[in-house]
């Protein structure tokens, strides 16, 4: 059987148009997803939209439009992002598509037949802003906790989910499945903020606005957001339905990820409803941190900040993609810049990697017209080297698995950067001067190649336009991660005059 692999982000409010902020998450699981799928799994990478609520209800209204209205055309402009992005999803979901609808009527359904879901009353604390409900202890002021707005008292005929009758085994379970809540300190919390206080039943359905997936047995009443958007990582593969071909193959999910701010709705709500259902858990959820601009995360309701497609049109596309994974260890919150982002561009991008590319052509170029191959005139200086692209691939697929991306840049970039040193301590334009080095000569300009070559394969998921322009300009067929050795008999023949890969940026 061929390995697989199921990677999902969160669906995402289409109340107005998405920002940096879900770029972040959409831009790490399509690299991961990239990886894998260079790396031989068979991958499905889902995305989508978490369409009902009153709040886009409330949205549609301002409008004057219907919901669907309003949010198809959020959606066409989302699917226009990801395209300028090069997100490679293998579905995006809608929660207005009516293969999920129905599924999350049969889901209803079935934990209502088995009686996890049943008929009360509900009072409580809403924050319609953030569609969240809260105890009094949880909002001792009466704020929300999550955006500080203030949140009303509201009583209604409602379902309710027995996440209580699940409690212990949640607990067992994330003790006995150390890798399933990631980073660890997001599991303490879980554990110490929202368990160990004891978990309350959850609202399921509403009866006080209508833009929702109707509860087919019982007419007034519409499915609560959170059971309707969790379901979306199984509806979109089929589950229950007589096309269920790929749930079979890619449940449970490899990587969930998630904001840290809707972790518990993944870790607590999500789990307990797959056990309701009688399914494995996802193997990890991975909660990561906010872009945050000046101090402050980035946010529709906050309005701070620019379309994406702004960056992208000033700095390209895997500039933008390279500063999200590079810039933030993936976990912790870290600021979005334009200032950082144009630091990254210079000291990395063309400093480091435009410039090891454009000199090792150029003296390939100069010295032997353009066409080299390995003359194995190895000197002390080269074990290093070599070993370390040897290892290069090991260390990649480790970090990949940690969701260590950042790290995983940095060692890559570490190479590139002591590949411009191998340069600088071989100097090659002395060698050039002596006809006995002809040889030595090349097998440095080979190593380099080598080097060269080796970091473009493994940067395809993260800036694949940039990798294949330079894998292009070194015309080599041995371009996939199946290729991912020292090769010791190459014959290259490069490019002779090729564009510069990153143009320096002038701050102004
Ligand atoms: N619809 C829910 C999720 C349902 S999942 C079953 C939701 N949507 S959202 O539009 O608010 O998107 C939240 C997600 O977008 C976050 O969890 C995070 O992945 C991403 N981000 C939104 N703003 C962000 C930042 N400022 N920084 C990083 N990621 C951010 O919650």
């Amino acid at each position: 059987m061929n390995k697989t692999f199921y990677i999902t982000t969160p669906i995402y409010y289409p109340s107005a148009n998405f920002h940096i902020g879900h770029c972040y998450c959409t831009i790490a699981a399509d690299a991961i997803a990239r990886y894998k799928r260079l790396d031989g799994f068979e991958t499905y990478f889902l995305t989508g939209s978490d369409e009902h609520g009153q709040k886009i209800e409330n949205k549609a209204n301002e409008a004057g439009v219907s919901p669907k209205e309003y949010v198809d055309k959020i959606i066409e402009d989302a699917k226009d992002l990801w395209s300028s992005l090069n997100i490679t999803y293998d579905r995006f979901i809608r929660t207005t598509d009516q293969d999920h609808v129905k599924t999350v009527q049969k889901i209803f359904k079935k934990l209502y037949d088995n009686g996890d879901i049943y008929k009360g009353e509900y009072k409580g604390l809403y924050c319609t802003p953030c569609e969240s409900f809260w105890t009094a202890t949880q909002s001792p002021d009466g704020l929300c906790p999550d955006c500080g707005r203030p949140i009303n008292e509201v009583s209604e005929e409602a379902y309710f989910f027995k996440l209580s009758k699940y409690q212990s085994r949640l607990e067992e379970y994330i003790e006995n499945h150390p890798d399933f809540i990631e980073p660890v300190s997001r599991k303490n919390e879980m554990i110490n903020n929202f368990l160990k206080p004891g978990l309350e039943d959850l609202c399921v359905s509403r009866t006080s606005f209508s833009w929702g997936i109707p509860v087919d047995f019982d007419n007034n009443h519409v499915v609560y957001v959170w059971l309707d958007a969790l379901s979306n990582y199984i509806t979109a593969l089929g589950y229950e339905t007589s096309n269920d071909e790929n749930f079979q193959k890619f449940w449970p999910a490899d990587v969930q990820l998630v904001g840290k701010e809707i972790i518990r709705f993944h870790t607590i709500i999500w789990p307990i409803i797959l056990m309701a259902l009688n399914l494995p858990l996802p193997k990890k959820v991975f909660g990561h941190g906010w872009l945050v601009i000046n101090g402050e995360k980035i946010s529709k309701s906050l309005g701070n900040y620019k379309d994406p497609r702004e960056y992208i049109k000033d700095y390209g596309q895997d500039a933008v993609r390279y500063f999200c994974l590079r810039e933030i260890p993936f976990g912790s919150d870290g600021n979005f810049s334009e200032e950082a982002l144009i630091g990254r561009i210079n000291s990395d991008l063309a400093n480091i990697w435009g410039n090891l590319v454009s000199r090792t052509i150029g003296m390939i170029n100069k010295y032997f017209d353009g066409e080299i191959q390995n003359k194995k005139c190895f000197e002390k200086i080269d074990i290093p080297f070599i070993e370390n692209l040897k290892k290069l691939k090991k260390d990649a697929d480790a970090k990949i698995d940690e969701l260590q991306i950042s790290k995983l840049l940095e060692t890559i970039f570490d190479t590139l950067r002591a590949s411009n040193k191998y340069i600088d301590d071989t100097t090659p334009w002395t060698l050039a001067k002596d006809d006995q080095k002809r040889d030595r000569l090349e097998t440095v300009l080979y190593n380099l190649l080598e080097s060269i070559r080796i970091t473009a394969i493994l940067l395809k998921p993260f800036m694949p336009t940039s990798a294949e322009k330079v894998l292009k300009n070194i015309c080599t067929t041995k371009n996939e991660f199946k290729d991912l050795f020292y090769l010791e008999n190459l014959q290259y023949k490069v490019t002779n005059n090729p564009e510069p890969l990153f143009e320096r940026i002038q701050k102004d």
